[in-house]
């Protein structure tokens, strides 16, 4: 881990880092399979763990493995198509690297490189190294880094050998005749060829299918966040997308049946349940502390706010809502931040952001240390910046609440919430009668007029 740590804190410092492909497990005796498994994952988008803001989230890099090690390394093929993270931010570059890490770690067999994969790998300064982590193939063949466009992996099947062949298409612009070319077959060794496509339309699926017999599956781009089969399960070829966000695994089983290979579809759920992997663990915290060397927060992009207004905290509202103040502050929101703290992820920007007041603003939470008094989901970041109010005591309007509870208790961090939305707001109740909850919807529907 020591070794990912140095590397991500060079980078920091803009030189390139060399990843060590760390030492293999020499050459075990050839484990008979009477099944292949191939693993596929994809479309992460950063996601490298779930918020952990409610219980049942699938995902995580530190569960996949008890789903990959479900089978021996000698009867299986782990692959990622590619498409790590989301946007080109310092964050995602600071996670594209942690996910290079995990995959490592995970002993992936395979990674296909998107366009903004490969971006990314050369943004990092790791053109040359990358290969040595793991086998990677690319649709595109940019001019500066060598490639390939296809993988293969030779494994024992029922005493014969299997050959599994991995190809990746940029299916906007190559010629689909040339797909042919990329799974060459050979006498006495049974083959399982697997595309995978940047685009795929109806069109394009039919044509692959039509004038390259010798494709048994094609993995299409995710458009859902669920793995979905796209085929018919018992057609070759077997048409898939492996789902975002890691929520899943994707299982491709190769099971011979009499001369035949036959191709079973799955997709294991990555749940709470299943043991973390102590590697992985270490590997999440050490991204916790690039974020916070890499200061994010202070770096996050804010908007001004209206009319000069600014945000002073919830302690200067005390002295007049008293009430108020002691209601609030034993509820969750007041504790927001600690939660936050309790897993380490306080100075990372994409959990901060729902746990304390205005990050988004001028004038709003930048650091524990710079502006304490604004942590926690406090007064201000429900009723508005309170300097006039304070200064005019209570003559000054605060904001109406927003009542935009579903900016923060979205499906993903609060699922309960959609149908409780009363049951919720009784929860928070800080307000004196007569204020009741029915008053409150009374008012929310004369908001506009008001
Ligand atoms: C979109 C807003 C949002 C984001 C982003 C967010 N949270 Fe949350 N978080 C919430 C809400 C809302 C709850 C309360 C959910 C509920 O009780 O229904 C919560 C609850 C939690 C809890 C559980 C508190 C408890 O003990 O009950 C933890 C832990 C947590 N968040 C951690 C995180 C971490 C870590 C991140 C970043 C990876 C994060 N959150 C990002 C909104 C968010
Ligand atoms: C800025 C983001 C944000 C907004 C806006 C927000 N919440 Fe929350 N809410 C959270 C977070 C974060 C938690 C988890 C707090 C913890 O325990 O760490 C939470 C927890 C809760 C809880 C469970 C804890 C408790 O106090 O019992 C309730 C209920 C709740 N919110 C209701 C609401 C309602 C109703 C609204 C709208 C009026 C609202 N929230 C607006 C972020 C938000
Ligand atoms: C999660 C959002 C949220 C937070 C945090 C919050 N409030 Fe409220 N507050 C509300 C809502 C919703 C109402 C009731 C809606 C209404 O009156 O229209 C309310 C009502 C009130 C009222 C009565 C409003 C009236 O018109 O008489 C006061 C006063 C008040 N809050 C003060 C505070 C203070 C002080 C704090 C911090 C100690 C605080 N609130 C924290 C959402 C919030
Ligand atoms: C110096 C005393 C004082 C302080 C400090 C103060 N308030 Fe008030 N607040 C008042 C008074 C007085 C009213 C009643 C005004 C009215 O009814 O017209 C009021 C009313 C409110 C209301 C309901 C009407 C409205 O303006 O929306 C909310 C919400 C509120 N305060 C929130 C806050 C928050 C949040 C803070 C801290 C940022 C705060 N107050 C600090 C004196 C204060």
């Amino acid at each position: 881990m020591k070794r990912s740590v140095t590397c991500i804190s060079v980078l920091m410092l803009g030189a390139s880092c060399v990843f060590v492909r760390k030492a293999k497990v020499p050459a075990a005796p050839v484990h008979e399979a009477d099944v292949l498994t191939v693993f596929l994952t994809g479309n992460e988008l950063g996601a490298l763990k779930p918020c952990g803001c409610s219980s049942g989230q699938l995902g995580g890099l530190d569960r996949r493995s008890a789903i990959l090690n479900t089978v021996p390394r000698e009867a299986r093929l782990i692959v990622d198509t590619g498409a790590l993270v989301e946007s080109d931010s310092e964050q995602d570059l600071i996670k594209f690297n942690v996910m290079v890490r995990a995959f490592d770690l995970l002993d992936y067999d395979l990674v296909n490189l998107t366009d903004r994969d490969i971006e990314m790998v050369r943004n990092l300064g790791l053109l040359d190294e990358i290969g040595s982590v793991f086998n990677v193939i690319s649709p595109r063949q940019p001019a500066d880094v060598a490639v390939p466009a296809k993988f293969s992996k030779r494994l024992s099947l029922n005493g014969k050998a299997a050959l599994i062949t991995v190809a990746t298409f940029d299916a906007k612009s190559g010629q689909i005749e040339q797909i042919g070319e990329l799974f060459a077959t050979q006498p006495d060794v049974q083959t399982v060829n697997i595309l995978i496509l940047n685009h795929c339309d109806t069109a394009t699926i039919a044509a692959v299918a039509q004038s390259v017999p010798t494709v048994d599956c094609l993995v299409c781009p995710a458009d859902s966040d669920e793995p979905r089969l796209i085929s018919d399960p018992n057609s070759r070829s077997l048409v898939f997308s492996v789902g975002r966000f890691g929520r899943k695994v994707c299982r491709l089983r190769i099971i011979p049946v009499k001369d035949e290979l036959k191709l079973g579809f799955g997709a294991i759920p990555v749940k709470e349940a299943l043991p973390q992997e102590p590697d992985l663990v270490q590997l999440y915290k050490d991204y916790q502390q690039f974020v916070k060397e890499a200061n994010l927060l202070e770096k996050y992009w804010r908007l001004p706010l209206d009319n000069g207004l600014e945000y002073v905290g919830s302690k200067p509202c005390k002295p007049c809502h008293a009430y108020e103040y002691e209601k609030w502050g034993s509820k969750g929101h007041a504790r927001a931040y600690a939660t936050l703290e309790r897993v380490g992820s306080q100075y990372d920007p994409e959990c901060v952001v729902c746990h304390v007041i205005g990050i988004k603003y001028e004038s709003g939470f930048i650091s524990e240390q710079k502006t304490g008094h604004l942590k926690d989901v406090g007064c201000e970041t429900c009723h508005g910046p309170g300097s006039e109010h304070i200064k005019t005591p209570g003559a000054a309007k605060t904001a109406e609440p927003k009542m935009r509870c579903l900016d923060c208790h979205t499906p993903e961090q609060s699922p309960d919430y959609a149908g409780d939305e009363q049951g919720y707001l009784e929860k928070i109740v800080h307000w004196r009668e007569p204020n009741s909850t029915d008053d409150v919807k009374r008012k929310g529907n004369v908001k506009d007029s008001m």
